[in-house]
């Protein structure tokens, strides 16, 4: 790491003549991968780029506010679902991969890659707070000669609005003194066909060089590059991708209601529809939605718009169905108990899966928090297992129900049978979900997880979504 470092210093100051032809000084630094990766940013997509980068021949450095995840990845060990142990410690062993939480070193790189959180406020407005953090890091030590890519998701025209007067602000110029580019993250946690190196990469510079350079960047570490016009359209095309994802899902869920009202099985409708081989995209009905992305991105598109006066209402729709999920869940469960006469209020309820999907750690924004939250505000003596998540917590600002810690249990024969209700909200793979069909009473199945041989020799009285 030393020796990254010292000739760190030596290798910058011969590089960075002013106005050089920055596009080619950058594209040869790249190609003889000598160029130095930083990322901003060390979580669920900025360690699986960055592991990329390193694996590939680049010196890279993280920056990273959280001490414990720099102090991980320094000890070769990784935090995140999709990184294997194995490829953090090949990295940091080579010398190849580094973290810190000292941002001067910023001015050590020739790529930065901001890959920061993006979330929303109270007030369903994004917080730009932590895009405007990163963007102050790389002003206070930014230097000529370096390419600064954005991939937190945002709304269109964040980078040539938001970033680009931070960095001219220090009297450097677009393309002669730096290169800017937004290039948006597809990453999948939990997804083991496609990661970082088969999903394909669209990018959009503030420019031609900088589309150009960052092309050429990701092109190293990604099969396919697809390079738009703008930042801009990089920007929009992201929020569009995830904006039909949410409102395919408000869809399937609407549809699921409307099956339940018909008493058609919603998910042998969908299945059947699907053998549909053109103009139809299967999309399956769930407790809501959850993550960093699907919940979120669409109200970055929204706000957007309604700053030039538009309104997008298939948005509102599909955030109405989806948030409004858990409360139907609840009615389901509600009314399932009621036919063994017992009322939720202390009832013994038993969560299968509180991550937001499954096989995966993950509980921003899950749903199984507010079906928690609703049961309890109603009375339900509420305990999860999830092998994936030791403890839940909630935020009181949010919580109608007493909002005291969970912590997981493990699933026992006792628990299951003890239970008036268990509710499957997510279908992580490593539950044995014949085993808890034979010893429960009740089971409220969320995510059709409960195969038909499951279904057919059930002990308990399964009510599917
Ligand atoms: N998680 C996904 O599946 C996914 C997929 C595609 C795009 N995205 C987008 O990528 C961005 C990052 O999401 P994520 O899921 O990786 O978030 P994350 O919370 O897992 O990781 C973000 C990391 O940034 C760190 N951080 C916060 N402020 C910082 C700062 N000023 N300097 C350095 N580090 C800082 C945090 O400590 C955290 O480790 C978001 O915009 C998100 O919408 C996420």
């Amino acid at each position: 790491m030393d020796d990254l470092f010292s000739s760190a210093f030596i290798h910058t100051a011969n590089r960075t003549r002013p106005n050089a032809m920055i596009k080619e000084e950058l594209k040869g630094l790249i190609a003889d991968k000598s160029a130095r990766i930083g990322v901003i940013g060390l979580g669920y997509v900025g360690l699986p780029l960055i592991v990329e980068f390193s694996l590939k021949g680049y010196n890279a450095i993280g920056f990273e506010v959280d001490e414990t995840k720099t102090s991980e990845i320094n000890a070769g060990r990784s935090y995140i679902v999709d990184v294997t142990d194995e490829n953090v410690r090949t990295c940091v062993d080579n010398g190849k991969l580094t973290a810190t939480t000292d941002f001067s070193q910023l001015n050590d790189c020739d790529v930065i890659i901001i890959c920061v959180p993006t979330p929303l406020r109270k007030t369903k407005d994004p917080d730009m707070s932590y895009i405007l953090t990163a963007g102050t890091e790389i002003q206070n030590y930014m230097r000529r000669g370096q390419l600064i890519i954005l991939e937190s998701t945002t709304y269109p025209g964040t980078t040539d609005e938001v970033l680009q007067p931070m960095f001219e602000e220090k009297g450097f110029k677009l393309d002669e003194d730096f290169l800017l580019a937004f290039s948006p993250e597809r990453v999948d946690p939990g997804n083991p066909q496609y990661q970082t190196h088969n999903i394909p990469k669209v990018v959009g510079g503030v420019g031609e060089a900088s589309t150009e350079v960052a092309a050429y960047l990701y092109g190293q570490i990604v099969g396919q590059v697809h390079p738009v016009s703008s930042a801009r359209v990089a920007e929009a095309a992201k929020l569009w991708e995830n904006t039909f994802r949410a409102i395919n899902i408000g869809m399937a869920n609407e549809m699921a209601k409307l099956c339940n009202a018909l008493g058609i099985d919603t998910w042998e409708v969908v299945r059947a529809a699907a053998t549909k081989p053109f103009g139809f995209m299967p999309f399956f009905p769930g407790p809501g939605i959850g993550g960093h992305c699907i919940p979120l991105d669409p109200h970055y598109l929204s706000w957007k718009a309604r700053q030039h006066g538009f309104d997008s209402q298939f948005i509102s729709l599909a955030e109405h169905v989806n948030s409004t999920m858990p409360n139907y869940v609840v009615e389901l469960v509600t009314a399932a108990l009621n036919e063994d006469r017992k009322a939720v209020n202390g009832s013994k309820i038993l969560i299968l899966g509180v991550a937001y999907k499954k096989d995966i750690d993950d509980m921003r924004e899950s749903p199984a928090l507010s079906i928690i939250d609703l049961l309890r505000a109603d009375g339900a003596d509420v305990v999860y297992h999830d092998p994936f998540v030791p403890e839940v917590t909630f935020d009181h600002a949010y919580t109608i129900g007493d909002g005291e810690p969970l912590y997981n249990k493990e699933l026992t024969d006792e628990l299951i049978a003890d239970s008036d209700c268990v509710i499957i909200c997510t279908e992580h793979s490593i539950v044995d979900y014949g085993r808890v069909c034979s010893l429960a009473n009740l089971v409220v199945d969320t995510r059709n997880a409960l195969s038909p041989e499951v279904r057919g020799g059930c002990a308990a009285r399964v009510v599917r979504l």
